[in-house]
């Protein structure tokens, strides 16, 4: 059986949502934990692998970053079970859910560590924002203040990630005899 049939299970529990809107918040919410699952193992493929002579920051910002996912794999799924849900949250239900693309292998150096993680991060805190509505509307506040509180974290990983980027790319455009002009 699929672990997909699983992701809509949902236990008796005295808490005050219908149990329509509870169904589609799990589901919701199980999608985030395989992307948050997913994403924390890429972070730590990084972390094990990025070389050059940007070896030991981007290092140690990989693991920082893998250990805040780890956080919210746990805020996600706890989520999931008050709700009354199943948390489905292995490592192969998050290789089948997960709405990001599998990490290169092919890759060496910090810049191109950096540039897939950012390419995983911005689908990410789509998805999330994305979640912020949609649990809003369904009326349930608290998961999404929990889905704001990830996505505020995701946007300024995402910046971290991104600076690397803008710094190459702001010194190439002002190095041109124009902008200097300017
Ligand atoms: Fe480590």
């Amino acid at each position: 059986m699929s672990p997909n049939n699983h992701k809509q299970h949902l236990y008796p529990t005295r808490i005050d949502m219908p149990a329509e809107t509870r169904s589609q918040i799990v589901g919701l919410l199980n999608a985030t934990l395989a992307t948050t699952l997913d994403l924390k193992t890429q972070v730590k493929q990084a972390h094990w692998n990025v070389k050059g002579m940007d070896f030991y920051q981007l290092h140690l910002l990989f693991d920082e970053m893998a250990t805040e996912l780890e956080d919210y794999v746990d805020t996600v799924a706890e989520r999931v079970t008050a709700l009354g849900g199943l948390a489905v949250g292995t490592a192969r239900t998050a290789a089948a859910d997960s709405i990001l693309p599998e990490f290169p292998f092919d890759i060496l150096d910090g810049k191109e560590y950096v540039t897939a993680l950012a390419d995983r991060y911005a689908p990410y805190a789509k998805h999330l924002r994305v979640a912020i509505d949609k649990t809003g509307e369904l009326g349930d506040a608290d998961t999404a203040d929990l889905y704001t509180e990830i996505s505020r974290t995701i946007d300024k990983r995402l910046w971290f990630l991104e600076a690397h980027l803008q710094a190459a790319a702001t010194t190439t455009a002002s190095a041109t005899p124009e902008k200097v002009a300017l």
